[in-house]
């Protein structure tokens, strides 16, 4: 890209540390009344993975050895792959050749990092004209129910768009942790794609020309034990908005939640496992066919929990919309198609609502 200069994609408003405010008051036994949400379905159609009465679907399990070394069982991981993303737009991929000692490398990073002080913790706080930083996200009232949680977000690839100032401000053994974790979710995110574009029979080059140099940015987050779980979420509902994200759990507490037909279905954490879903991008790229699924994180009254997610879109100057071979395939685009940055700066503007501004990008009449 010839434009070098630094993109805004948005900004949220400030507000208090949530996990500040666990650490001054470990014994309250309320939490604040902005952190109180209405929760309709806490109870009723809520599925628990260890509940003995209800079915007990499981997100799928893809071994990507399979896929990405062209093994004898390929084209059964394919179509496994193929229908994960069409019926759940989440899975658990293992052997996705990561390592396990970066994985431990950068958890401990951000493990550290979560606990630096609140002093030097506001030298990497979001400022009020851009989200990127500690805080929360999608915050654009005053009114507006928070979630129980803090997080770090930051633009990461491709450089040119990278905040140097706050590259600058990290602690040198996390920014060289998450140099390496960038490149190899980078590879990976690309390589998934590359098989999703297979399996839906797109043309390699369309995949190609998306996601060659596309943007990348990463979300750490932080869920402090809650005093009152069943009063607050850890992460409202929404659906991502890039193509594909890939969710490091740092410890294996449960909180990850997908909406699956209607119920709220538990993601339990499996060692050395990565979860992956489908962003709207994707299922805007693939003309609906894969789905983006709407997700929420729980939290719990003991321990604290950790994630990663790292977020991977097509790249700046590309124009988002159904890809033209499978428009032709389909007989029909089923989605609008905007200037990506354009995508981005939109979604960011709004208070999170489930699915709503994938419906705003939807075309006639399944709208
Ligand atoms: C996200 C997300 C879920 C989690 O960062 O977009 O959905 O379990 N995280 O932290
Ligand atoms: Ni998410």
């Amino acid at each position: 890209m010839e434009n070098q200069e630094e993109v805004n994609f948005g900004r949220s408003l400030i507000v208090p540390s949530v996990q500040q405010l666990a650490r001054n008051e470990p014994s309250i036994t309320k939490i604040p009344h902005r952190y109180v949400q209405q929760l309709d379905d806490h109870d009723s159609s809520f599925v628990s993975s260890d509940d003995p009465l209800t079915i007990n679907p499981s997100v799928p399990v893809i071994d990507l050895h399979n896929l990405i070394e062209n093994t004898s069982t390929y084209s059964s991981e394919l179509i496994k792959l193929h229908t994960a993303s069409k019926q759940w737009g989440f899975f658990q991929v293992i052997n996705h050749g990561i390592s396990e000692t970066l994985l431990e490398d950068f958890k401990r990073e951000i493990l550290d990092f979560f606990g630096l002080s609140m002093e030097e913790k506001k030298h990497l706080w979001q400022e009020e004209d851009n989200h990127e930083g500690f805080g929360q996200l999608f915050v654009v009232s005053e009114e507006q129910k928070l979630d129980w949680s803090d997080m770090f977000y930051i633009t990461t690839l491709p450089h040119h768009l990278r905040k140097s100032q706050l590259f600058q401000k990290l602690p040198h053994l996390l920014r060289d942790k998450l140099e390496v974790y960038s490149a190899e979710m980078k590879k990976l995110a690309v390589a998934i794609l590359g098989q999703m574009g297979k399996a839906l029979g797109m043309k390699t080059e369309e995949m190609s020309e998306l996601f060659e140099d596309g943007v990348q940015s990463m979300r750490m987050n932080y869920y402090p034990p809650c005093p009152e779980p069943e009063l607050a979420l850890g992460f409202s509902p929404h659906s991502d908005a890039d193509a594909l994200t890939i969710l490091y759990q740092l410890n294996q507490t449960d909180g990850l939640q997908i909406r699956k037909d209607g119920k709220w279905v538990t993601v339990k954490p499996l060692p050395n496992a990565l979860v992956v879903n489908i962003g709207d991008i994707m299922e805007i790229v693939s003309n609906g066919v894969y789905k983006s699924i709407e997700h929420r994180a729980m939290v719990n009254s003991n321990d604290e929990r950790l994630s990663v997610a790292t977020f991977y879109s097509s790249s700046m100057g590309t124009e988002l919309g159904p890809a033209q071979s499978l428009v032709a395939q389909h007989k029909v685009a089923n989605f609008r198609r905007v200037p990506l940055e354009e995508y981005f700066k939109g979604f960011f503007a709004r208070k999170l609502d489930g699915k709503s501004y994938l419906d705003y990008m939807k075309l006639g009449e399944s709208k």
